[in-house]
């Protein structure tokens, strides 16, 4: 049994739960909160529909003691939500509803879909809510009372908007929106899960004097049981100073989402933690790992495995990268960072590792880690963002986009 600590509906609650308990079975047997419906149990009809840190989640594929630290919110939750309380009206009114149960997930779904958009067709209408599955009234209320609520919506709704517990995906200010929800409560959220490091899977933020860097992203493939996939992208500084950073480990992990090393480097070994955290999953891998350097072909593989304690989930994996010689546009040296990282993920995480968010998690991990990179070579004392050091946010929302968790994991490991 693993011990968590959540907020669900404004409570603070500790329960004991098995590694294998999902949030669903979780909210309904040990918590009382029957509103949480289960149909199907593989993420595909959206009755188990919550909020999990102000992003709308499947509680039946997401492993409870993934929440720890988490603020949940389910149906129950609220009751008091203005915007909620029209969604229900207007389903009534519009028989939106016949056996009622698919009624709270789609009601979470569709009260998350009118914060955030406006104006939309029916059609898109449909295709927003197509995660929600209703067995008896063939849409046509359900879409009627969407499209109701969401032109009496006086204000236009914005994805940036995260205050209190309103708006989905906050995205790179998905930490605020945890804070608001604990003002609101009266209880502080666990810094594991409302540290704005969480959601590193984000961009870095562009520096002044920096120009966005491309990451690009070749295909996934599945080779003798490892997940391998390649990265590549341009620096405009000369190969031996992007050498020089890109060789030191500490650097390294200084530039990479959420990883952290317990120390220097003894000789060709390593150990470190990367903390991972992809929507509603939040992971701590700690690992130790060896370091192969040809310093003749600009090259360095990292390999490394670890695990996460609280999930069991374990990786093992490697990262090989090259420095090649390219121009700038302005005409001027510049490098080309060459990635091939290969991982196996066990355990419950590994269902992120075979997401197809994985590749797009990658892209944004590696976005971000070469513009840190790039940011110490224009300025050595350069204080990268707090949150790009801190975790990943799977990346890693999700994993995932989890290449993200890949990439972290490879380097984490290390
Ligand atoms: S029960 Fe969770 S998506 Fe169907
Ligand atoms: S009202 Fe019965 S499943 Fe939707």
């Amino acid at each position: 049994m693993t011990h968590i600590e959540l907020t669900i509906n404004g409570k603070v609650v500790q329960a004991d739960v098995t590694p294998r308990t999902h949030l669903a079975d979780f909210l309904r047997e040990q918590m009382l909160l029957t509103g949480t419906h289960i149909g199907c149990e593989h993420g595909i009809c959206g009755a188990c529909t919550v909020e999990i840190n102000g992003e709308i989640a499947r509680s039946c594929i997401t492993y409870a003691v993934t929440c720890d630290g988490a603020v949940v919110r389910t149906i129950e939750g609220f009751d008091e939500d203005p915007l909620m309380a029209r969604m229900r009206q207007a389903f009534t009114e519009e028989h939106a509803l016949q056996c009622g149960y698919c009624t709270p997930g789609m009601l979470v779904a569709a009260r998350d879909l009118v914060r955030r958009k406006s104006g939309l067709s029916r059609a898109d209408i449909r295709t927003e809510m197509s995660g929600n599955l209703c067995r008896c009234t063939g849409y046509v209320g359900i879409v009627n009372a969407i499209e109701r609520v969401m032109t009496e919506q006086t204000s236009p709704p914005s994805a940036g908007d995260t205050t209190g517990w309103l708006g989905p995906a906050p995205g790179p200010a998905g930490g605020v929106a945890v804070k608001s929800a604990a003002v609101e409560t009266g209880k502080e959220a666990r810094p594991a899960v409302a540290s704005p490091g969480r959601q590193a899977a984000s961009p870095a933020p562009i520096r002044p004097g920096a120009k966005p860097i491309a990451v690009a992203v070749g295909a996934i493939e599945e080779r003798d049981g490892a997940t391998s996939i390649t990265q590549s992208f341009v620096l405009e500084h000369p190969r031996a100073e992007v050498w020089r950073l890109m060789s030191d480990p500490e650097a390294i992990a200084r530039c990479m989402p959420g990883m952290s090393l317990d120390g220097p480097a003894h000789g060709d070994k390593l150990a470190g933690h990367l903390e991972v955290k992809v929507g509603p999953i939040a992971a701590s891998f700690a690992g130790e790992g060896n370091l192969q350097r040809f310093a003749s072909e600009y090259r360095q593989i990292i390999e490394g495995r670890g695990g996460d304690r609280k999930s069991g989930s374990r990786v093992t994996g490697k990262v090989d990268y090259s420095l090649k010689p390219a121009t700038a546009p302005d005409g001027s040296e510049a490098t080309r960072v060459d990635v091939v990282m290969s991982y196996v993920l066990t355990g419950p995480l590994a269902q992120i590792g075979r997401s197809g968010i994985v590749r797009d998690l990658a892209r944004r991990i590696g976005e971000a880690f070469a513009q840190n990179i790039d940011a110490l070579l224009r300025d050595p004392d350069s204080r990268l963002p707090a949150a790009q050091l801190q975790g990943i946010s799977l990346l890693f929302s999700v994993l995932i986009d989890r290449v993200r968790a890949l990439i972290a994991r490879l380097f984490g490991r290390a």
